[in-house]
């Protein structure tokens, strides 16, 4: 096999990654939120009723910004009915997942969350704008964010949060694009609608984050006319526009499920382009970021038949992926993609954060473990904090079914305050071990700290209930550098961690 090959030199570098980019999503949907983060009788759960056991895998994950509370949910979400005395709070029909919201864990719980998370957790609030509209964006506002001396600030007080929850980042509701989504807009309605909010929500403060509703998917009908048309309508009101993406092996193709970072790529470049288009038509100055408010690995096609056949239960047992290796590598190489465009991609949210999709499992009474997924994310974002390099890798290349041929490599690398290199990298491959070689040029690393692989005999291979620990990353060794040179071997289908100071 020939070697893969990229030069990594500081003077070339792509932006600086946000903190924001290892955001992960609790939805009311399932067991994420039920059974999930909130569990009060379980032998970890603290007086809020928060599971101990989960607080601490998130903390581990390297979880940044958490958004709240859907998702498909937030298009039937009615604020009020998740404050005040749980006793008082009513149970509702969830619409988006055929299941009964009991309202135990609302607003005040988010926050208490992401307080015992710790100080790195920031909120990402989405407001109704499927079945409500501006009136009750205010009103949530008001109650979160307004100190005091107003009927809803003195409410939330009263309902025992006398600070303000202060939460600056704010969706103008989720995948309005989608048929599927309760209030479902053409682009002008929601432009219109998403405009009005964002006006209002700007006259109460103008320091408030928006992020307006992208496309559901890069394959939508409505896909870039969606994009340009909201944002013809909300250039100067908002800050971010959102992109959503799952990917799933379609009939056994499991060379193009590897290559799935090449449509997300692709996504977040045709959306930025579209950002400028209507930038440049506005004369605008300004750059609208990307907030890839959801993204994943999700095995979606089983998803309908799961909730059509649901008769209004509480936090059932929905979505509830189990990953294999060859997921972890795809979400791996997810990640790059995402840090390659760290210039743009300015919020990124792993959807979903426990139970739900999600990398963290947890069991009713029971444990909690990691799936494979939780380890590139956790390893990215403890080493992928810094400013991202430009990497541009010449490759072999195999033939895939969706894209065409796509490199076997795949990868990125982020240069540390300190000056330290961690080089992130997938290969593709699923039967031959990669060579790679990478050339220093300008940057002062002599010696490998440590180079880790998640990959296995068996591609599907998986951490269970029974089994939570089968798969970790393992310790490569043989990776050398010497003279400038970094050469290692990437084992077939692999994700990799190679840090040099
Ligand atoms: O994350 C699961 C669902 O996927 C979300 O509720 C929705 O926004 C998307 O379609």
């Amino acid at each position: 096999m020939d070697s893969a090959r990229f030069t990594l030199d500081p003077a070339f570098t792509v932006g600086e990654v946000s903190p924001r980019l290892f955001g992960s999503f609790v939805e009311h949907l399932g067991r994420c939120v039920y059974t999930g983060v909130f569990e009060p009788d379980h032998p970890t759960a603290d007086a809020a009723g928060l599971r101990g056991d989960v607080l601490d895998l998130v903390r581990e994950l390297g979880v940044t910004t958490i958004r709240y509370p859907g998702g498909n949910f937030v298009s039937g979400y009615r604020w009020e009915d998740s404050v005040g005395p749980v006793a008082d709070r009513p149970r509702r029909l969830d619409l988006a997942w055929r299941s009964t919201e009991t309202n135990r864990f609302g607003l005040s719980e988010y926050l208490a969350f992401l307080k015992r998370i710790g100080p790195q957790a920031e909120p990402m609030m989405a407001v109704n704008l499927g079945t409500r509209g501006v009136a009750e964006a205010l009103e949530l506002q008001e109650y979160a964010n307004h100190p005091s001396g107003t009927a809803l600030s003195d409410l939330r007080a009263a309902h025992g949060d006398k600070e303000p929850f202060g939460i600056k980042l704010w969706c103008l509701g989720n995948e309005m694009d989608g048929p599927w989504q309760t209030g479902h807009k053409t682009a002008e309605e929601y432009g219109r609608l998403a405009a009005e909010t964002a006006r209002a929500m700007r006259q109460m403060d103008p320091s408030v984050e928006l992020v307006a509703c992208g496309s559901s998917a890069q394959s939508m009908d409505t896909f870039a006319e969606w994009e340009a048309t909201v944002l013809t309508h909300t250039y100067d009101l908002v800050d971010h526009i959102s992109l959503h993406a799952y990917y799933e092996p379609h009939d056994g193709d499991v060379d193009s499920f590897l290559a799935s970072a090449v449509d997300m790529e692709s996504f977040i470049e045709n959306v930025a382009a579209t950002c400028d288009h209507v930038g440049a038509k506005l004369k605008s100055k300004k750059k609208i970021d990307l907030s890839f408010d959801e993204w994943n690995v999700w095995y979606m096609s089983r998803a309908d038949a799961q909730v059509s056949a649901l008769d209004w239960p509480e936090a059932p047992r929905l979505l509830e992926d189990s990953y294999s290796v060859t997921d972890a590598v795809v979400l791996g190489s997810l990640l790059i993609a995402l840090l390659r465009h760290a210039d743009r991609v300015k919020v990124a949210c792993l959807a979903q954060l426990v139970n739900v999709i999600a990398p963290i499992m947890t069991e009713p009474g029971g444990p909690a473990w990691r799936q494979t997924t939780f380890f590139p994310f956790a390893q990215a974002s403890r080493h992928g904090r810094g400013e991202v390099l430009d990497v541009r890798v010449d490759s072999p290349t195999y033939e895939t079914r969706k894209y065409g041929e796509a490199d076997l490599l795949h990868a990125t690398a982020v240069r540390a305050e300190d000056g330290t290199v961690t080089v992130f990298a997938v290969n593709r491959g699923r039967s031959e071990s990669l060579p790679l070689e990478v050339a220093l040029s300008g940057l002062d690393l002599t010696r490998v700290v440590e180079h880790t692989a998640l990959s296995d005999e068996d591609p599907e291979a998986r951490n269970t209930l029974d089994a939570p620990d089968r798969v970790t990353p393992h310790e490569v060794r043989g990776t050398a550098l010497t003279d400038g040179r970094l050469s290692a071997t990437l084992e077939p289908l692999s994700w990799n961690v190679i840090r040099l100071a």
